[in-house]
């Protein structure tokens, strides 16, 4: 293993969010990607991705993701409708929908139904009202637990923390161990700028002892 010896160091408080936003996405990557619809309280639905997401327990299973305050100081539609409704569903990013995906996140106005203008199918949900995405092997119902602040203004986060209500799996792509199956589902993963990744290139790490 290599030691580093000289180091360049940044301080964030002296640089403008913007800066510091691509110095972060260049060295926390891949993210793994939430397709997250939800509805407005009129009804009408909405469609996004998010690459600030993760999962982070699972007794519940829960997950959290980061709609940021935009440039201008306005709060994305996904978040005003989470804050106005409690529900979401999160769906993975497949290989097969990226570019599709990709479209989804153009800046629409409110009150635009992304799913229509990005070709997706909405599949009604089962315990929430926000459509599920046809095109998407996985999906996560899930009820809002809380949304954190973290600062405030433009590109502020927005914690969206989300309890897994149920795992909608595609024919096909469940294991018997209750694992999705990796290498079919073919999820893709975003990395700084506009690059992309996929998962094909894998391996394996056994634990380490003492058990
Ligand atoms: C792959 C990908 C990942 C993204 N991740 C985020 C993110 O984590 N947080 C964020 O605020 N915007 C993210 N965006 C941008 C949003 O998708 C975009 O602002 C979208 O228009 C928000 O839609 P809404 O206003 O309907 O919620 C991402 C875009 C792409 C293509």
């Amino acid at each position: 293993m290599k030691t580093f010896t000289e180091y360049q160091t940044i301080v964030t408080g002296e640089r403008e969010p913007r800066a510091n936003h691509h110095t972060l996405l260049s060295c926390v990557l891949p993210r793994p990607i939430a397709f997250v619809s939800t509805v407005s309280p009129e009804g009408v639905p909405n469609l996004a991705p998010f690459s600030f997401f993760n999962a982070v327990g699972s007794s519940p299973p829960a997950i959290i993701f980061s709609p940021a305050t935009r440039a201008n100081n306005t709060d994305k539609d996904t978040l005003n409708n989470i804050k106005a409704t409690g529900e979401f569903v999160v769906q993975v990013v497949t290989h097969d929908i990226k570019e599709a995906m990709n479209q989804a996140s153009a800046n629409y106005p409110t009150g635009v139904n992304e799913f229509e203008q990005a070709g997706f199918t909405q599949v009604p949900s089962v315990h929430v009202k926000p459509p599920r995405v046809g095109e998407s092997p996985v999906q996560m119902e899930c009820k809002l637990v809380q949304v954190v602040k973290v600062g405030d203004g433009p590109l502020s986060a927005n914690i969206v923390i989300g309890h897994v209500l149920c795992f909608h799996v595609a024919d096909g792509y469940l294991l018997e161990n209750g694992t999705v199956d990796v290498e079919k589902v073919d999820l893709v993963g975003r990395m700084g700028g506009d690059w992309y990744s996929t998962i094909r290139d894998r391996f394996e790490l056994g634990k380490p002892g003492p058990v």
